[in-house]
């Protein structure tokens, strides 16, 4: 994705922003420009706070000055925005390319609005072939992956193959809550309804990258604009 598709992206979803909103802000680097245009509107007088998505973004909003609420402390939240690593016509996503999904998923469960900043290369017909990153529970954490690789099977993904996101070196990678990532390679999923479904029955599933019925809006950058899709819209 072009920094160019990305920064439009990001200043389109600006002009969803009013004065006195709370905002979740997501994490990723589509999410990063949004937080750092908006640390230059709030330099200018613009009144918001925001909710961070990771610990990631929580530092950023920080160093650039954005005022940020503890999410303990809201009764609400205005307006999330995010980034996604894949969305299908129905507007359901994959997320947690950048492995802040569970955070991601509770913020935009909260939020009265979720807007999606993305680039053409993440719209597909069919989710799946960016790998389902789902956040596992270190207890029998290999017991959960054979029940998920057991679940893919059932449901038709022959082809599926999952593997633990490692950090640098030879260790998994932790989630800024002490979880695991396993990524689920499903080439295409057939029913992501009956994936997600099913996914949420796993005890040691704490969350899994697919956000449905979230997104109200998806904004996708391009070289010189960006175009909108909103819920409602949708084939
Ligand atoms: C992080 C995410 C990100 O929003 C997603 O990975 C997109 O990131 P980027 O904007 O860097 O492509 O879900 O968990």
């Amino acid at each position: 994705m072009s920094e160019t598709a990305k920064r439009n992206a990001a200043e389109a979803a600006l002009t969803l922003v009013e004065p006195g909103m709370v905002l979740g802000l997501g994490t990723g680097s589509t999410a990063a420009i949004f937080v750092r245009l908006l640390a230059e509107k709030v330099k200018a007088g613009l009144d918001i706070v925001g909710t961070p998505t990771s610990e990631a973004t929580d530092r950023l909003a920080k160093e650039l000055g954005i005022r940020i609420v503890d999410p303990n402390e809201l009764t609400r939240i205005d307006l999330t925005i995010d980034g996604a690593d894949e969305f299908d016509p129905q507007l359901r996503l994959i997320k947690g390319g950048g492995a802040a999904l569970l955070r991601e998923k509770i913020i935009a469960d909260a939020s009265t609005r979720m807007a999606v900043i993305t680039d053409p290369s993440k719209e597909v017909a069919q989710l799946g072939r960016f790998p389902l990153p789902i956040e596992i529970n270190p207890f029998a954490a290999e017991l959960t992956r054979r029940q998920i690789d057991i679940t893919a099977e059932m449901l038709g993904m022959t082809q599926a193959t999952s593997s633990w996101r490692m950090a640098t070196g030879e260790s998994r990678l932790r989630t800024d809550g002490g979880h695991m990532i396993l990524d689920l390679n499903c080439v295409a999923i057939p029913d992501a309804n009956e994936l997600a479904a099913a996914l949420d029955v796993i005890p040691g599933v704490v969350e899994h990258g697919l956000f449905i019925g979230y997104a109200d809006i998806v904004i996708i950058g391009e070289e010189t604009g960006a175009r909108t899709i909103e819920r409602g819209d949708e084939t």
